[in-house]
């Protein structure tokens, strides 16, 4: 990724304490009955954890199952196994009574601005939305509303326009101001970047790590990209067919991943030197990874393997289980 604006990493403020958020043995099949006790799992069996102040990066292509793990921590998706936790308690089946109660405290940023900004509304109307449901007057949600438009770098007067009026870049902006009007303590951002321009994408990561580093927010940040998932994860967790096939510190799993998914992953990763992007598509030749369509699903053994230029006979019956290969969880029989 082409870099204009220099981003920060910034600091995570972990401290081991209750997690702010524990994923247990993750199982989500869409569908009802019979029709989703016969599909494949959508998300199978993923475990992770955020602590106070930390961002995890959760990575993996398209139908990997990212947005179903963010939907089913936010109580948008039926989780058909495991559990959620939630600071401690468990939200894994919470109602919606219970979820207007957490719901303040966990918020999201989605790709589409447009899914949380109603255009037939004021941006200060869908901004106090949230602040008037919880009792707070309407002059006080308007002025809450432009304190943190002016946060998020936009004028105050912006509560008084359209979303329409504004560009992409500010949009997503608007939706990072009413994700966090609520002082939420996790913010699920899925894909909250990918629809920007390589600048503008800069300028908002930078934003969410000013933001974090404020409030002491925690972050789930899921992504496609592994580049932009390390400017701000401390740990990452990739995933594949709704497994996840390696986890651990970002920089271990980026810069020296180990399963021959995560290798790819980084080889097919955009950067924006020439020379540098040419060295990475003779990595991705080298390491001989079939690609996507190559690969129809089967159960049993490695999800990867018929993908996988090392995989063998054991790859096929038996499913590999995540074990520590250095500072990382790596799932494959050979890293
Ligand atoms: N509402 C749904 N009904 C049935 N299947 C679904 C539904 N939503 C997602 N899926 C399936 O679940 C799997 C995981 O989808 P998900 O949207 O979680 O992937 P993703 O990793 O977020 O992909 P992307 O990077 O494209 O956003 C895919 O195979 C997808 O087709
Ligand atoms: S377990 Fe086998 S098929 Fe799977 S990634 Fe490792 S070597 Fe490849
Ligand atoms: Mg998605």
């Amino acid at each position: 990724m082409s870099i204009e604006t220099p981003l920060r990493r910034g600091q995570d403020t972990t401290v081991q304490q209750t997690p702010m958020l524990e994923v247990t043995d993750l199982v989500v099949r869409y569908g009802r009955g019979r029709k989703a006790a016969a599909a494949s799992a959508a998300v199978d069996g993923v475990s992770f954890t955020i602590q106070p102040g930390e961002t995890v990066g959760l990575v993996g292509e398209s139908g990997s199952g990212k947005s179903t793990i963010g939907k089913a921590i936010l109580g948008l998706q039926k989780v058909s196994g495991g559990s959620v936790k939630f600071q401690g308690e468990d939200i894994t089946h919470a109602n919606s009574g219970k979820r207007r109660t957490t719901g303040s405290e966990l918020r999201a940023v989605f790709q589409d601005p447009n899914s949380s900004l109603n255009p037939r509304k004021t941006i200060g109307a869908s901004l106090a939305e949230p602040l008037r449901v919880r009792g707070i007057s309407a002059t006080d949600a308007r002025t809450r509303a432009e304190d943190m438009l002016e946060r998020v770098g936009l004028p105050r007067d912006a509560v008084d326009r359209y979303p329409s009026q504004f560009s992409g870049g500010q949009r997503q902006r608007i939706s990072v101001a009413r994700a966090l009007i609520c002082e939420p303590k996790l913010v699920v951002c899925d894909e909250a970047v990918s629809a920007l321009d390589l600048s503008t994408q800069a300028q908002v990561l930078n934003l969410l790590a000013d933001l974090r580093d404020e409030r002491g927010l925690s972050y789930l940040f899921i992504a496609h990209d592994i580049s932009v998932v390390q400017f701000l994860a401390r740990r990452v967790v990739v995933l594949y067919r709704g497994q996840v096939m390696e986890s651990g510190p970002a920089a271990a799993v980026t810069e020296n991943p180990k399963h021959p998914f995560t290798q790819a992953l980084v080889a097919a990763s955009p950067v924006p030197r020439p020379a540098e992007q040419a060295e990475r598509r003779a990595v991705r030749e080298s390491l001989g990874i079939r690609t996507a369509a190559a690969a129809a699903a089967t159960p049993g053994g490695c999800p990867f393997r018929q993908r996988c230029p090392l995989a063998t006979e054991l790859c096929a019956t038996e499913r590999p289980a995540l074990r520590r290969v250095g500072e990382s969880d790596v799932a494959c029989h050979y890293a």
